[in-house]
Formats: C-alpha cells, structure tokens, sequence
C-alpha cells in the first residue's frame, strides 16, 4: 500500500522518486515495479545512517549518524531532510559535505528526520535531544506561571530556623508555601505584602509540610529580599 513521501527506486535505471499524494496504483519504471525502500530505524554494522536530532532553543539540527558517514565520491549521504510540524526541509548534498541541516522555526510540532545513503537507502528518526545553551524560547518562558500573591499569614516552620510558613491568597485562591527565608525575614514583616510566587511548581513536601509554590527573591551572600510589588494591584494577576 502506498504512503506519502515513500521513497520508491527503479532497480534498472537507478530513478529515485518520492510519493507527494498516495494513490491506489503501482509505481512503474523501465517497464518494472519500482522498489519501495523502507525506511530503516536502526544502524546495522559500523556505518552510521541513523539521523541524529538536536534542539537547541530555536534551531533543529540533523546530522547523517552519530559517528558522521562517509561523504565519499562513490558512498555518500545525497539528502538529509528535516520534517518539523508540517513543513519539510530537504538539504541535497555532494560528496566531501557535511551531511548536516539545520532549521531555525519557533514550532514546536514533531520533528522527524530522514537520510538517504546512495549505496544502503533511506533512514528515519523521531528522537530529539534537546540541547541547552542557557536561552530559553518565549513559549519555555510562558510555561513558567509567575503570579501577584498576597500574604495572609506568616509563621515560623516548627523545627526549622529557616522555613517560614505562609498562606498566600491569588484571587481568592489560598495556598500554602514554605520559604526559605527566616534568617532573612521575621514573618509578621510579610503579612499584607503583595509578592510574586512561581505558581505552577509542582508541590513538594518539606518536614512534613506541603509547599505549593515558590517565592521569588533576590539574593546574595550576606542579604535577601523577597520580590515585592509596591502599587496595589490584584492578587492572582500574572507577572511577565
Ligand atoms: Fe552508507
């Protein structure tokens, strides 16, 4: 059964062609049905074909193996292709390039690469490892929920000379987050103040006490100073 983009060669003439729409019929050429070349997943014996795939922020990048393959005059890469959401990008090489493609795009839809070896065919790969160089994108940044929260109550942790224990209200919402900050702060000083929390932070236990979020300070070896907001605005409201 036909599929698109299914590579397809004639084993005569040595014709490669892709399938842009799949129809019902059988792909002919020199007067025989074309070969349709699987797509392999896995590299077989010392050659590397497999795509690697790395996301670095913006830029996706594609090389033909993790150890690179041969670009030689009589065995090299002629493509690599880079399919991210719906679009496609297929860079045609010659012997002595780098078998290599990168694609800058803000999608963040599947990431599929394919490469075609003159002498072994095709390969395919939908594994991406992301790359980090210390940036993020806008979409990482917009995950993090950084919200107006205003405190309620405020007390020290039992057995900690560390944790405060507050109760933040976010728009009629309360909850309860554990801080860090008590050689910093006393807790009757927060009460009232409006401050900024991470609010989407998983919750996670600490001496037994559920923290339901983070808040956010500035600070360095000798002080700290939790982000407060100064005008009277909302709480619940999202900073950014
Ligand atoms: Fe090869």
């Amino acid at each position: 059964m036909n599929q698109i983009k299914q590579i397809c060669k004639c084993n005569i003439c040595g014709n490669v062609v892709e399938l842009l729409h799949a129809g019902a019929g059988q792909l002919v050429c020199c007067g025989q049905p074309m070969e349709i070349m699987p797509e392999k997943e896995f590299d077989e014996g010392t050659e590397k074909h497999l795509p690697v795939i790395e996301r670095s922020g913006n830029i996706v990048k594609a090389t033909a193996g993790k150890v690179i393959h041969p670009m030689d005059e009589d065995h090299f890469i002629e493509w690599i292709e880079l399919t991210i959401g719906s679009i496609s990008y297929r860079k045609f090489l010659k012997p002595g390039q780098l078998p290599e493609i990168k694609i800058e795009t803000s999608d963040l839809g599947e990431v599929i690469a394919r490469t075609y070896c003159n002498i072994h065919g095709v390969w395919s790969n939908n594994k991406v490892s992301e790359v980090s160089n210390g940036k993020i994108n806008f979409n990482q940044f917009e995950k993090v929920d950084i919200r107006l929260a205003k405190v309620i109550e405020a007390s020290c942790l039992e057995g900690s000379d560390k944790l405060i224990k507050l109760t933040v209200e976010l728009n009629g919402e309360t909850r309860q987050i554990l801080a860090g900050i008590g050689k910093f702060y006393k807790p009757e000083e927060l009460i009232g103040k409006r401050i900024a929390i991470v609010a989407n932070l998983e919750p996670r236990m600490l001496l037994g006490q559920e923290s339901q979020g983070m808040v956010l300070a500035a600070h360095d070896e000798q002080s700290l100073s939790v982000l407060i907001v100064d005008k009277e605005i909302s709480s619940g409201v999202r900073i950014s």
